[in-house]
């Protein structure tokens, strides 16, 4: 039996009305030559029953001339498309149910960023590539039964086959290019072909949360930036202290909420009038300025008044910038969250345009665009640089920035004054901040979703992580505390009734298995369990999650692999892989996990195992990297684990070895 659209349709559905209002992504580059766009064309009329070809063909002409890639808009369900309860889904599993509340959570119009275009957030992160694919894909989850594994190759569901009870229900990888392939022309081209989908993390992986997702990782980057380049102590907040940045889209958005969790005032630059619309209406931004001097005046009141506050500024990240150095406003924190990773597809703004002026240009004069966006990175560069003499503390926030800077020519950003192999010379946030105080001891982004969809398991589910916490552990135990015990004080939920927790492996442990007989008990529906990919393992990103290995591995993505190889094999409900995450095609691998509780048994044996393998390769191999406290964790975990065992460096004196290596070359001469 074969699936098609014809299992979903009767006969052609008509074509819809988009709604007004609603962001659309821009037109995607095309390199295509006349015989690829053929080709292309004909690859997504795979998808299409013949009978419907000559309806469909100039359709998807124009969309691929138009849009730069082909979506299928006349096969997008009609309205909106949001998470329901899992109870309104129909298929033979609860996996299957699980899996179609998170893609539709993923396409909500009050999730995604442009929703008609499956893109979830990142600027390019989408579910799949096309509508056709959607369908597809849930018609098979809900065909689906608990001896079978449905595979998708970059948003392609290539089928459903046998496997057991114990395997993963379903394993998808995104945009994983050959070598030779794997740079952004390359992606470009199989894009538009139709061959590969850019999953970004959790939107081609289905574990979206919304914007809560990054606010707790970017509330503890920000206090522990504090702590670390400010002299804040550990049990103050950051009251009075100005943070600046750019970016209010899909995680970007965090900034202003994260910042006034941690007590501090923050103003944000944000070009599109409509994202500053979303985070108004959601309440995670107080104010909104339009000129420089306006937003920079209302921060110094709040910080002297020690209130916390979060302001919008509505224009360029540079303009704010030049403003604050030729001023001399004195920014305590500053970092960039504007879309860096596809910085000409539209990520980033240059300076002089307005957004809308952006798109046009993106459209009609590509080659001018990039000229641009150069010419505004240059000048963004060289306010940092006045910034930063004046005592300004600047960080990379995992958007290749630095790495945008270093690709407009500017050689002096490299630590080497010559290329990035030894990185920049300002750090991204995980080589100082997340990565020595999170990552390297196994904290990282624990979530699970509520999928009956009530307030009620929510409340539950943050009270029963509440009493698993050792709230006098460590202080990141502390700070992991405060933030679930204020959680819902925040309001931080938008979409599905979901929740993250940073935690270490044995505390994702502990609260899984508890969550697991909350369900077993009935005394809370199913729930979904992941994590997003910024994360301790999982992820191979030199720019970011693993900027702190320093023993020349950053270079590898053995550690990606193997984690995503290990969580399949231990049997979690979804595996998934990509290629590059937040930081663009070719600098990143990256995986993630779903994990349904059932209350079974079944899941508390893989629980046991693979939750605490998913964290603890990623502490095993930053302990192999000599990182200080990714040692003592894996040293307490070898004194604590019956069944597993870390290899563990020998450290090397630093004054031998180079007194050795002196001696040797002496000797040579
Ligand atoms: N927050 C984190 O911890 C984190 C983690 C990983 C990656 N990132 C990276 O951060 C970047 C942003 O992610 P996102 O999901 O928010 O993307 P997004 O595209 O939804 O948002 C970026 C925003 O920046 C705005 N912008 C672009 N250029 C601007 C300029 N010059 N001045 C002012 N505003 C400008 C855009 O209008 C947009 O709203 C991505 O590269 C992502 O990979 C962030």
């Amino acid at each position: 039996m074969s699936i098609t659209l014809k299992d979903i349709f009767n006969e052609l559905p008509k074509y819809p009305k988009f709604q007004e209002g609603l962001r659309r992504a821009p037109k995607r580059e095309l390199i295509l030559t006349d015989d690829e766009i053929e080709l292309a064309l004909k690859n997504a009329l795979r998808y299409i029953p013949s009978e419907w070809h000559e309806t469909v063909m100039p359709e998807f002409l124009e969309e691929l001339h138009e849009k730069g890639r082909i979506y299928g808009y006349r096969f997008r369900p009609k309205g909106r498309i949001y998470g329901k309860p899992i109870d309104d889904y129909k298929a033979n599993t609860l996996e299957g149910k699980a899996f179609m509340v998170m893609i539709d959570n993923n396409l909500d119009f009050d999730v995604a960023l442009y929703p008609y275009e499956l893109v979830t957030y990142g600027e390019t992160g989408q579910v799949c590539q096309n509508w056709m694919q959607y369908h597809l894909i849930k018609k098979y989850l809900e065909i689906m039964n608990d001896h079978q594994t449905l595979v998708i190759l970059s948003g392609h569901p290539l089928g459903l086959y046998k496997s057991h009870k114990m395997s993963p229900r379903v394993i998808l990888t995104n945009g994983l290019m050959v070598g030779l392939y794997d740079h952004a022309q390359g992606f470009q081209r199989a894009s538009a072909l139709g061959v590969a989908n850019y999953g970004q993390m959790t939107a081609g992986g289905f574990m979206y949360i919304g914007p809560q997702g990054i606010v707790h990782g970017t509330y503890s980057t920000l206090l522990n930036a504090g702590r670390i380049k400010l002299g804040i102590k550990e049990e103050q907040n950051l009251q009075g202290v100005l943070f600046v940045s750019s970016g209010l889209g899909g995680m970007s958005g965090a900034q202003g909420k994260a910042m006034v969790i941690a007590g501090g005032v923050g103003i944000i630059a944000e070009v599109d009038e409509s994202r500053i619309k979303t985070r108004l209406e959601q309440g995670w931004i107080d104010d909104v300025f339009e000129n420089p001097k306006d937003a920079f005046s209302n921060a110094k009141k709040a910080q002297k008044e020690k209130t916390a506050k979060a302001i919008a500024y509505h224009g360029n990240i540079v303009d704010l910038l030049e403003y604050a150095v030729t001023q001399e406003v004195k920014i305590d924190l500053l970092s960039d969250q504007t879309s860096c990773h596809a910085v000409y597809d539209g990520g980033y703004c240059p300076q002089g345009l307005t957004f809308e002026e952006r798109t046009q240009l993106l459209r009609s004069n590509h080659p001018l665009f990039i000229e641009k966006v150069n010419q505004s990175l240059m000048k963004h560069y060289h306010a940092i640089e006045a910034l930063t003499q004046r005592g300004t503390y600047f960080f990379d926030y995992g958007n290749s920035f630095l790495k945008a800077i270093y690709d407009t020519g500017i050689k002096s950003i490299c630590k080497n004054k010559e290329n990035d192999l030894d990185g920049f010379i300002y750090p991204s946030y995980v080589e100082d901040i997340m990565g020595p105080v999170l990552f390297d001891y196994g904290y990282g982004p624990f979530r699970w979703v509520c999928l009956s969809g009530k307030d009620e398991d929510l409340d539950k589910t943050d009270h029963a992580a509440m009493a698993c916490i050792d709230y006098e552990r460590r202080f990141q135990d502390r700070d992991n505390y405060e933030w679930i015990k204020n959680a819902k004080k925040n309001a931080l939920v938008v979409g599905t009734k979901a929740r993250i927790l940073y935690q270490d492996a044995k505390g994702r442990l502990k609260i899984a298995l508890k969550f697991n007989e909350m369900v077993r008990n009935k005394e809370v529906g199913p729930i979904m369990l992941g994590r997003d990919h910024h994360d301790t393992g999982g992820t191979d990103s030199p720019f970011r999650e693993t900027a702190n290995i320093k023993d020349g591995s950053n270079v590898m993505a053995d550690m990606a692999t193997h984690v995503a190889l290990g969580n399949a094999s231990r049997g979690m409900s979804l595996v998934a892989l990509h290629n590059g995450g937040g930081v663009g095609i070719g600098k990143a691998i990256n995986g993630g996990y779903g994990m349904v509780l059932d209350g079974s048994k079944r899941v508390d044996e893989i629980l046991s195992s693979a939750m605490l393998f998913d964290v603890m390769a990623g502490v095993s191999r930053r302990a192999w990297a000599r990182n200080e406290h990714a040692i003592e964790t894996a040293q307490l975990y070898n004194q604590s684990d019956d069944h597993s065992t870390i290899t563990l460096p020998y450290i090397v004196n630093d004054t031998d070895l180079n007194h050795q290596i002196k001696k040797y070359k002496g000797g040579k001469k």
